[in-house]
C-alpha cells in the first residue's frame, strides 16, 4: 500500500459506473473519496458527497474551489439527451467546468480519468469495424466522447498531470434512476413477463439475437479505471475494457430466463419503450405485493434497452491493449448477469 496521500474526486458518483468506482476506491483502503453529483448522498467513512451542478460553471467553482487536496479526478458524469448531437454541449461543458474549477486549486493533481465508450468507434451509428482498436481511424462528429478527449489532450499540454480514457462496452452493475442500465432492463422486463404469465421473449431486432457482443462488469471497470489512473505507463492512453468473453443473446437469453424460472419463446421484435408505457400501475401493484423499493421511473431505462437490443451487427472491441499494459482481470458474463440479478433481488428491486 502506497504512503502517498490519494484523494479521488469521482464525478457522477450516483451513476452505474461512478457508484461502483466509489465502492472500489473505498475497498482499497488508502483513498479518500469525494463523490460528486447533483443529488449528492450520505457521507460514510472515507466517502464525502458533494451536490454540484456541473452544467453551472459558477456552482462548480463555488463548490470545488476548496478541494485543494484532490490528486485524481475520475470523470463519469453524464447527461442524457434524445440525439447524438444534443449530447455534445452539456457533456463537454460539464467536463470543462469541472477541470476549470479544480485544476487551478488542486496543486497536487496527478491524473484525470475519462470514462468513454464504444461510441468513439461509431458503434452507435451502425455496423463498424470490429474488433475495434484504440488506434482505429476516427469518424465524423458530432460525438461527445471524442470531443471530451480532445479537450483533455489539449489542456494537459505542458502540465504535470496525465489523463487516461476507458472505453467499456455496455456497463452492467447496480444503480437506480439512470438512463443506461441494461441489467435492470432485463431484470424488470423478465419480472413483468413472469407476473403476466408470459414467456421471456427477446424483444430486439431479429439479427440482434445472433450478433456477437460483449459486456463490461461495473466492478471490473472500476478496477481497470483505478489501475489506468495510477500506473505510470498508462499516462495519456486510452484502453478498451471488457469482460474478456463474447456471447450471442441466442445462447445467453435462455440461461437468463432460467434464473427467473421463465420459459423462453421465439424472439418477437417490440419497442420496450412502447410496451412498457402502460405498465406503471402493474409495477405499483408488484411493489405492494413483493415489498419492492424503487418506483417505475427508477427502473425504466427502456430506451437504452431498445438501443442495445437493436444491434443486429457485432459490437466488440479488442481488449488486448489493457492486457499488454498489465491489466489482466476478467469476468464471466453469464455469472455477472446472475449475480447482478441476485443483488437486485436482495435490494428489493425485483421480486
Ligand atoms: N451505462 C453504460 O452502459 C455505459 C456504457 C459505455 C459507456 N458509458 C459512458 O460512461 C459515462 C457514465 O455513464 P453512466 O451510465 O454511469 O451514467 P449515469 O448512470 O447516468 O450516471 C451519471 C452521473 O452523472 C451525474 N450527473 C448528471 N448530470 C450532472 C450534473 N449536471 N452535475 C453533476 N453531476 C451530474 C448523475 O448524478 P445526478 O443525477 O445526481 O446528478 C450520475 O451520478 C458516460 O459518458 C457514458 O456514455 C456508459
Amino acid at each position: 500500500m502506497s504512503t502517498e496521500r490519494k484523494v479521488a474526486l469521482v464525478a457522477g458518483a450516483n451513476g452505474v459506473i461512478g457508484r461502483n468506482l466509489v465502492d472500489h476506491l473505498v475497498s482499497l483502503g488508502d483513498w479518500e473519496v469525494i463523490g460528486l453529483s447533483r443529488r449528492g448522498g450520505a457521507d460514510r467513512g472515507r466517502v464525502r458527497h458533494l451536490a454540484v451542478d456541473l452544467l453551472d460553471p459558477a456552482d462548480a467553482r463555488d463548490k470545488l474551489g476548496g478541494l485543494t487536496d484532490v490528486t485524481h479526478v475520475f470523470y463519469a458524469a453524464y447527461q442524457d439527451k434524445p440525439t447524438w448531437a444534443e449530447l455534445v454541449a452539456p457533456n463537454v461543458g460539464m467536463l470543462v467546468n469541472l477541470v476549470d474549477a479544480i485544476e487551478p486549486v488542486a496543486r497536487g493533481l496527478r491524473h484525470i480519468s475519462l470514462m468513454q465508450g464504444y461510441k468513439v468507434y461509431g458503434a452507435h451509428l451502425g455496423p463498424f469495424k470490429t474488433p475495434a482498436r484504440e488506434d482505429d481511424a476516427g469518424h465524423l462528429p458530432p460525438e461527445f466522447n471524442v470531443d471530451q478527449q480532445n479537450f483533455l489532450e489539449q489542456r494537459q499540454q505542458g502540465k504535470a498531470w496525465t489523463w487516461s480514457a476507458l472505453r467499456p462496452s455496455v456497463v452492467c452493475g447496480f444503480a437506480l434512476g439512470n438512463p443506461m442500465n441494461l441489467a435492470t432492463v432485463i431484470a424488470v422486463y423478465a419480472s413483468i413477463s413472469k407476473e403476466l404469465g408470459v414467456p421471456l421473449r427477446f424483444p430486439g431486432k431479429p439479427g440482434a439475437y445472433t450478433s456477437l457482443l460483449e459486456m463490461t462488469d461495473a466492478g471490473l471497470l472500476a478496477k481497470a479505471t483505478v489501475w489506468a489512473a495510477t500506473d505510470e505507463r498508462c499516462g495519456n492512453q486510452a484502453f478498451n475494457i471488457n469482460n474478456g468473453d463474447l456471447f450471442r443473446w441466442s445462447e445467453l437469453w435462455p440461461k437468463l430466463a432460467r434464473w427467473f424460472d421463465l420459459e423462453v419463446a421465439p424472439p418477437l421484435q417490440m419497442s420496450l419503450e412502447t410496451v412498457m408505457a402502460d405498465k406503471e400501475p402493474l409495477w405499483n401493484s408488484m411493489r405492494e405485493r413483493y415489498g419492492l423499493e424503487p418506483s417505475f421511473g427508477e427502473v425504466s431505462s427502456w430506451r437504452f434497452g431498445d438501443f442495445v437490443f437493436g444491434w443486429d451487427y457485432d459490437v466488440i472491441a479488442d481488449g488486448s491493449k489493457a492486457r499488454r499494459f498489465g491489466f489482466h482481470e476478467f469476468v464471466d458474463t453469464e455469472e455477472m448477469f446472475l449475480s447482478i440479478f441476485d443483488e437486485l433481488r436482495k435490494r428489493k428491486v425485483i421480486p
